[in-house]
């Protein structure tokens, strides 16, 4: 590799280890001075590593980095801060109870004389960032009432005020709404009119595509190719990062929808705040079918999913699964009817992070049997069944059964997690943005998945913000705005502009 100055970062030869498991293999990256670079990679390729060594918080077993042309060694992230490295990571560290302003400045506070705060001068200096790049937010709002692309937007203003030049995007769009995805890509571009360089991280072709000027493909840590985004289409991009032809379109047969297994009557129910949140809701789920729910977030997604696995009373109407009513009852005993979940949040809902893999897996399960006996857990079946859904689910690393699951990479936590409420053979399979963080090929096996639940006789509900999502993979499509299903329809029956007007709580008729 030649050292240039005209590169903003240059990273060469980097390997990384850990334990027998080698994460990076002598992987090189050249990204040039004000332009957007993408890494691509499938789950556990390396991505989030090879970023966290640019930002100095791992450091590597080889290799070296050079910003423009100088070899830095990043000793941990405040030399890479002092460097202009700025990075946003995927689950965002932001003080709730905080303000934007006081998060923006925190670590690197001004102060008047006798060590008084300068709130005035931090909150001049975050509007004039907010101006310069077109980053709309409230100094004055706490950071626990803005939504998450907000949040996001404090993150990036962050990494600002303390300088950075180079931006590290760490799947930044995976949590964020299509209208924010939007303002987040126009973002980007003025950042780098300004002259600033950005690393994004992301499983979305149709965005790398859109707003990357360069790719860097990353397959089971080591460098496969540098490419320009004029050059490529997204089938060939996929088919780089897997290593073989990906089908970017659902194959499955017709739907043989069965009899009506799980329902929703006048249900209303409040959200966290106490505002109505569900509004006369009814929903009827049949036996091998996929009903997908389409709606912008916030609609109610949330506080439906709740009521049914008890997390959330229902004030009124009634929740009926196998004709027994479970409403306001426990989430056990929404589990003992056979309904499993592949919740939105996985890090608050789905997993324990200490936990290792094996205890993951059976986390809803362990006292039952094969997994115990008498009330002693038996060790060894728990083996066998993890390290079948390693193998079945294609979770990397192979052999992580006995490590804890925080080590994994985002997308391979996931699949730990719909590996688990799979085998749990749910007659109700709720899935809510089940493919979130997952590359094209696991996007894939996951879609491949439900449809074969579906064609067990299960019934799926699939609860997605990905309209494209909804519309491929659903049977049956419902589409919810302000806690109601404002509209229902078989696949192939409606097109993509109803349901967008429906979203937006337009009507048709
Ligand atoms: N702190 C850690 N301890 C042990 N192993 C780790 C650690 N961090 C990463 N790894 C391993 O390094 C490999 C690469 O993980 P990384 O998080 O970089 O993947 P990724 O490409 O970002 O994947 P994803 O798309 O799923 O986020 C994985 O095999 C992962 O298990
Ligand atoms: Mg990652």
């Amino acid at each position: 590799m030649v050292v240039n100055k005209d590169f903003a970062v240059q990273m060469s030869g980097i390997t990384k280890r850990f334990g027998t498991n080698t994460a990076l293999d002598h992987v090189d990256l050249n990204v040039q001075k004000g332009s957007i670079h993408a890494i691509l990679g499938e789950n556990g390729a390396g991505k989030t590593t090879l970023m966290n060594i640019l930002y100095g918080l791992y450091q590597p077993d080889e290799g070296e980095i050079y910003l423009q042309g100088e070899k830095v060694d990043m000793k941990n992230p405040n030399v890479a801060i002092a460097h202009g490295i700025g990075m946003v990571h995927q689950h965002f560290m932001l003080v709730e109870n905080f303000t934007v302003a006081e998060n923006i400045i925190l670590g690197q506070e001004t102060c008047k004389a006798a060590g008084i705060l300068d709130m005035k001068k931090a909150r001049q200096t975050v509007n004039e960032l907010v101006e310069a790049y077109g980053l709309e937010v409230d100094p004055d709002a706490l950071i626990s009432d803005i939504s998450v692309g907000m949040q996001q937007r404090v993150e990036i203003l962050k990494a600002l005020y303390r300088g950075a030049d180079v931006l590290i995007l760490d799947e930044p769009t995976a949590v964020l709404t299509p209208q924010e995805i939007k303002d987040l890509m126009g973002i980007m571009q003025r950042l780098v009119r300004a002259g600033k360089t950005i690393i994004i991280i992301t499983h979305k072709l149709k965005e790398i595509k859109a707003s990357s000027d360069f790719c860097t493909i990353i397959r089971r840590g080591k460098w496969i190719q540098t490419v320009s985004l004029i050059e490529v289409d997204e089938n060939k991009l996929a088919d780089m990062m897997v290593g073989h032809a990906v089908k970017l379109k659902v194959e499955k047969g017709p739907a043989h929808p069965g009899a009506t297994i799980f329902k929703m009557e006048g249900v209303h129910a409040k959200d966290a705040r106490g505002v109505k949140a569900l509004n006369d809701l009814n929903l009827e789920l049949r036996c091998g079918e996929i009903y997908g729910l389409a709606g912008v977030d916030g609609n109610g997604q949330k506080e439906l999913v709740e009521v049914i696995t008890n997390l959330r009373k229902t004030d009124e109407g009634k929740i009926i699964m196998n004709g027994e009513e479970i409403q306001n009852t426990t989430t056990r005993n929404t589990m003992n009817h056979k309904i499993s979940t592949i919740h939105e949040d996985r890090e608050k809902r789905g997993l324990v992070p200490d936990f290792t893999v094996e205890e993951n897996v059976v986390l809803d399960t362990y006292m039952k049997e094969p997994f115990s006996q008498k009330g002693l857990l038996k060790f060894k079946p728990i083996e066998e069944e993890t390290v079948q859904l390693i193998h079945d689910y294609d979770i990397r690393p192979d052999h992580c059964e006995k490590d804890p699951i925080r080590g994994l990479s985002g997308g391979n936590q996931q699949k730990v997690i719909i590996a688990r409420e799979i085998a749990n053979d749910p007659d109700l399979l709720i899935a809510v943005q089940p493919t979130r963080g997952l590359d094209v090929g696991a996007i894939e096996n996951v879609h491949r998945m439900l449809v074969e639940e579906r064609d067990k006789g299960k019934a799926v509900l699939l609860i997605s913000l990905e309209l494209d999502e909804v519309m491929s993979v659903a049977d049956r499509i419902g589409v919810i705005y302000d806690g109601h299903i404002q509209g229902e329809f078989k696949q192939g029956e409606v097109d993509e502009k109803t349901i967008g007007l429906l979203m937006a709580g337009g009507s048709i008729s």
